[in-house]
């Protein structure tokens, strides 16, 4: 803070006015800097009265903010509960409903609304419904993934050398130079079934087309499908294969298509007739769909065994290839494909890893190698040692015993 001077004003014995004051010069420029240097104080105090109102102010918003979440708070709790429910079918004023949760129907009146077959509903605690719910893009979004171009090349798969030939003359070629199959007058095939065990690099390998074929990828989910969006299965169908028409080329990729391409079963559940419009939208997109241009589909199952043989016909997925786990040379490739970034001491024997790491698939070794790099992380060392991937090793076949599935068997 600046020292304030007193202002010097001449003593005389009886006040005058203050045009009978007769300043001398060296007074008047000494009360001139006098003043001076109040202002300047002033002015300093001002800017720190500035900040500090600033700062109060910024923390009487931080405290209206608090107060509206907690009064937003109060008013949740206090509420009674809606619930979430799909229309499964609408008839005169009334409309059969089942909730989310505990899958329960019941027959409840349509009140003001009009809920659609499909469409999500809210209810109150006496099933009165309260309000519908349109389906959000962002809920659509979440049974598939749009990926403009998913980044991953041939080369980044390990093993699979005859899978990556099939996959490129019956997915990529066909949109890469459809021409070649027109003059030669060759069909290439509708669609193409990836099989075999989880973590294998299905999705990996569709990824990897899209990308040279310069395709759009889209990938749409089975086990989401019938799981989250009961009634609307059929509905999201129609719409990814639009979607997929809109933005082609595109590799349109089914993952997991056991879940909605089971076998049909024909137990009259309600669930299972869900399941089966929503394949049978499958069927119905598959067939209509001419020679299908520039829109490649493929399709992936852990689950070939329990797939519905109508799925299977010429002209749907009449294209099976199998993606079986790594043999060891395959297991080298995918060792040495996950372990190219990361500074490997000298005593790392990948080849060794691989030669023990029988049964293991490709998802199995990525882990194994972040494992191995996280361990010299954790002890603040720059280079993966041997002894990381023993340790790595040990860890996941403890784990392993307690998931049972068949991994170094
Ligand atoms: N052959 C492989 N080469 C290199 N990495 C692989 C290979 N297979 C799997 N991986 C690794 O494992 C991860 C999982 O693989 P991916 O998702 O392709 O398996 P998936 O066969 O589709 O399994 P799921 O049946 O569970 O969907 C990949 O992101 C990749 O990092
Ligand atoms: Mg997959």
């Amino acid at each position: 803070m600046v020292e304030t001077t007193d202002v010097k004003v001449p003593m005389e014995a009886s006040p005058k006015t203050a045009d009978q004051i007769d300043y001398n010069p060296t007074d008047l420029v000494s009360m001139i800097a006098s003043l001076n240097n109040q202002i300047t104080t002033l002015r300093m105090q001002n800017s720190e009265f500035q900040a500090r109102l600033l700062e109060a102010m910024t923390a009487n918003k931080n405290l209206q903010q608090q107060l509206l979440a907690l009064k937003k708070h109060i008013e949740d709790s206090t509420k009674p509960p809606l619930f979430l429910a799909s229309v499964l079918e609408v008839s005169e004023g009334e409309a059969l409903i089942r909730q989310h949760g505990n899958n329960q129907e019941w027959l409840v009146e349509r009140g003001e609304h009009k809920p659609e077959v499909g469409m999500r509903v809210a209810v109150n605690n006496d099933l009165k419904i309260i309000r519908t719910l349109p389906m959000s893009l962002d809920e659509r979004a979440l049974v598939m993934e749009m990926i403009n171009d998913p980044g991953i090349e041939y080369e980044m798969i390990g093993g699979l050398v005859e899978q990556i030939q099939d996959v490129r003359e019956t997915v990529e070629l066909p949109l890469t130079s459809p021409e070649l199959f027109k003059s030669v007058g060759v069909e290439p095939p509708r669609g193409v079934l990836l099989y075999g065990e989880p973590g294998t690099g299905k999705t990996l390998l569709a990824k990897a087309v899209a990308h040279h074929a310069s395709a759009t990828f889209i990938k749409m989910s089975g086990s989401e499908l019938v799981h989250k969006f009961i009634g609307e299965g059929a509905s999201l169908v129609r719409d990814v294969f639009q979607l997929a028409r809109e933005k082609a080329p595109t590799i349109l990729f089914i993952d997991e298509i056991d879940a909605v391409g089971a076998r049909r079963t024909h137990d009259g559940t309600v669930g299972s007739g869900e399941v089966n419009r929503t394949m049978t939208q499958i069927l119905t997109e598959l067939d209509g769909f001419g020679d299908r241009g520039n829109v490649r589909v493929m399709a992936a199952t852990n689950r070939i065994d329990l797939l519905d043989p109508a799925l299977l016909r010429p002209g749907r997925f009449d294209r099976l290839i199998e993606i079986p786990p790594p043999d060891e040379d395959g297991r080298m490739q995918i060792l040495l494909i996950h372990t190219k970034a990361m500074s490997l001491a000298d005593d790392v024997d990948l080849s060794a890893l691989a030669a023990e790491t029988e049964g293991a698939t490709g998802a199995d070794l990525k882990i194994l190698a972040t494992e191995a790099g996280m361990n010299a992380i954790r002890e603040r060392r720059h280079v993966v040692s041997m002894d990381d991937f023993r340790y790595a090793l040990d860890k996941m076949m403890v784990e392993d015993e307690r998931e049972p599935h068949e991994m170094f068997v």
